[in-house]
């Protein structure tokens, strides 16, 4: 770690304490004393810090010293980490289970804390990746099953099955998945391939259950029963399926895709409401307009949303 001077308008960063020395109490009594706010490590030991962080983040999330924002940033940063990760090896073991411990910490933090939901909101990404929207489907997943007075184990599933809900997408080509513009049939029916390939590569792992799964395979299912894979619909599918299919198109029209960029939430939300209302279950939908009413800080961000072009909204 490196303590920053400045100096002439230049940054000099000074070796304050080695990777393998202890870092004593006495010495963060030192820096307090000097009103050191904060230190500094190497772009090249940033992986490093971020497994760190991982090992330690029941702690973060427990330290009452630590601000809801501080807790949520965290998370975040151990989420994009190992999604990555995840998604780089889906059939490996390990990146499930540090899959599973992270959702524990965030149900603990969604479950603990007031304010998770503008922390979590602020930290999450607005540019769309497979990964950063794996958390997003997650994070707000989550937030929304606490305000459907979910359980804890069912928050649980709920969790891990929005988190891992796209990881099939690993095994279609990436330049199908990446395309700009329309696909071609053959490609969209490589696409719809992906729910079934992430239930094959999931179905056997010990910790993620049922509930999960049903969010990996139903995702894509639409209300009227013009979805995929099996085209179900009403009350064949899960309660879990609806809420994927409600969040998994939100957190799109809402984060900067490379051929449209984010809309505001709520004209993503009066999109969803005058357009596609069939894909959805209606009293689910209406119920997420209410759970997210104005308070998705991200509207704030948007400079380019289609609000008054809307049919709806013109006059
Ligand atoms: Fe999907
Ligand atoms: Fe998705």
């Amino acid at each position: 770690m490196f303590l920053r001077s400045d100096f002439n308008g230049h940054s000099k960063y000074i070796l304050f304490c080695r990777g393998n020395e202890k870092f004593s109490p006495e010495r963060r009594e030192e820096l307090i004393s000097r009103n050191v706010q904060r230190l500094y490590i190497s772009t090249k030991d940033t992986d490093k810090y971020l497994k760190y962080q991982e090992r330690n983040l029941k702690y973060i999330v427990e330290d009452k010293n630590k601000s809801s924002l501080e807790k949520s940033g965290a998370l975040y940063q151990v989420a994009k980490n190992l999604t990555e990760d995840l998604l780089d090896s889906p059939r490996s073991g390990n990146h499930i289970e540090r899959a599973s411990t992270w959702i524990n910490n965030i149900v603990s933090h969604v479950l603990k804390d007031e304010d998770t939901f503008s922390s979590l909101f602020e930290v999450t990404s607005h540019d769309y990746h497979t990964y950063t929207h794996s958390i997003n489907m997650s994070v707000i997943g989550l937030l929304f099953g606490k305000y459907l007075s979910l359980k804890p184990h069912e928050l649980d599933s709920l969790g891990t099955g929005m988190l891992l809900h796209d990881i099939g997408k690993v095994t279609i080509p990436s330049k199908v998945i990446s395309k700009v513009g329309r696909l071609t049939e053959e490609e969209f029916t490589a696409i719809k391939k992906h729910p079934k390939a992430g239930l094959d590569l999931l179905e056997y792992r010990s910790n993620v259950d049922g509930l999960s799964l049903k969010i990996v395979i139903q995702h894509h299912e639409n209300h009227d029963g013009t979805g995929y894979p099996y085209g179900i619909g009403g009350s064949d599918i899960h309660l879990f399926g609806h809420i994927s299919r409600i969040i998994d198109v939100y957190d799109a029209m809402t984060s900067n895709r490379p051929y449209a960029s984010a809309k505001r939430p709520f004209a993503a939300l009066s999109e969803m409401k005058e357009k596609m209302s069939v894909c959805f279950n209606e009293e689910l939908l209406r119920e997420f307009i209410c759970f997210l009413g104005p308070k998705d800080p991200r509207k704030k961000l948007r400079t380019t949303d289609k609000l008054y072009n809307l049919p709806s909204f013109t006059k």
